[in-house]
């Protein structure tokens, strides 16, 4: 999924410092999981995998695919049963259909209508088989997460969800399609957690990946409509994007009054041995400032800095992009 910050193009490099750098590991958090796909590829390597992040819709797919070693075994036809759904006969109110599509030209336009109404149609049928037991807690996530992956697809949006376009782009002509999820086996005990990031840093791992926001765009108004399909709970909304009535603060880690004891907290906090941070050189907290408190609390002489041009990671690169560089803080904690 694209995803704010993904780092789906740095996996790479991230899983070759953990080969250069950490010995005899065999556990990994990664406290801000997002999308998933750095914890895919830490499972990839063959690390047991605690992957977290505070937004329901990303547990989900955490939960739905990294946590699992394999797809349920009746995936198949769950996913076909969902995917000729009959959308004419739903149980209840179709919140995605009545707040987010036009209905005879009126409304938001982040789905077409047919789209949007299916979308209800599955996710009202994922509760129901949950309610009267018909699948598993597993199988529940698996199909969330097939729910929640196949969005963008058919998302009438640029990137995020903070606003749709005012014309219909092709993508969004297409149907609704869930697709099996892509889940590795590591042969390990996998957890998914949806907590905040200082209450999850207790869980004893080798390796502490920490991959926090770098700026002050906040995840929850952007991706405001994967909330609102994953917990479906008809929330109260407001302005042009039908966003969530907030009842939470922002992330500490997007405001520049709290950046920097968010860092302390993490650094301080944190159980494990290894420490590797993502971040890039524009991001609210100094780099500078980082690399010194990652130093005060490394080892002597374990502390590394890795950058990476920006620009090898991206397809349109914007010109005010140019001296942009991801970087990888690694050290061993004292
Ligand atoms: C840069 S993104 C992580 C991207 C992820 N590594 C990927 O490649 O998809 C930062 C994530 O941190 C989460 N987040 C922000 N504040 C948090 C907090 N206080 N506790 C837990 N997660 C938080 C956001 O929901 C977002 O998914």
């Amino acid at each position: 999924m694209r995803y704010l910050g993904g780092k789906g193009k740095m996996t790479q490099h991230i899983v070759k410092a953990i080969d250069d750098c950490c010995r005899g590991v065999e556990s990994i958090l990664d406290v801000f999981g997002g999308s998933g796909i750095v914890s895919q590829a830490f499972k990839q390597r063959g690390l047991r995998v605690i992957s977290n992040d505070c937004l329901y819709f990303s547990y989900c797919l955490l939960r739905g695919i990294t946590a699992l070693n394999h797809a349920p075994s009746n995936h198949s036809q769950l996913l076909k049963q969902l995917n000729d759904i009959d959308c004419t006969n739903l149980r209840e109110l179709p919140f995605i259909a009545e707040n987010y599509s036009p209905n005879d030209g009126i409304g938001r336009m982040f789905f077409t209508h047919q789209n949007a109404l299916k979308m209800d149609a599955v996710r009202q049928q994922i509760e129901q088989w949950k309610t009267i037991g018909a699948i598993d807690e597993d199988t529940y996530y698996y199909l969330l997460a097939s729910l929640i992956s196949a969005i963008p697809f058919v998302a009438n949006i640029t990137g995020t969800y903070a606003a749709y376009l005012k014309y219909w782009d092709k993508r969004a002509h297409k149907a609704l399609t869930l697709l099996p999820c892509d889940v590795i086996d590591n042969g390990k005990e996998n957890i998914a957690m949806n907590v905040d990031f200082a209450e999850v840093l207790k869980t004893p791992t080798d390796i502490v990946y920490a991959d926090p926001p770098y700026n002050s765009r906040d995840y929850l108004s952007n991706y405001h409509l994967l909330e609102t399909i994953a917990l479906y709970d008809n929330p109260e909304i407001k302005g042009t994007s039908g966003v969530r009535v907030q009842r939470r603060e922002k992330s500490v880690f997007c405001s520049k009054r709290y950046v920097e004891s968010a860092f302390e907290t993490l650094i301080n906090s944190c159980s494990s041995h290894y420490v590797i941070i993502s971040y890039n050189n524009e991001g609210l907290m100094d780099s500078n400032r980082l690399a010194d408190m990652c130093r005060d609390y490394a080892l002597p002489g374990t502390f590394v800095l890795r950058e990476f041009d920006y620009r090898r990671y991206k397809n349109k690169i914007p010109n005010n992009n140019a001296g942009l560089r991801e970087q990888l803080f690694i050290f061993e904690k004292r």
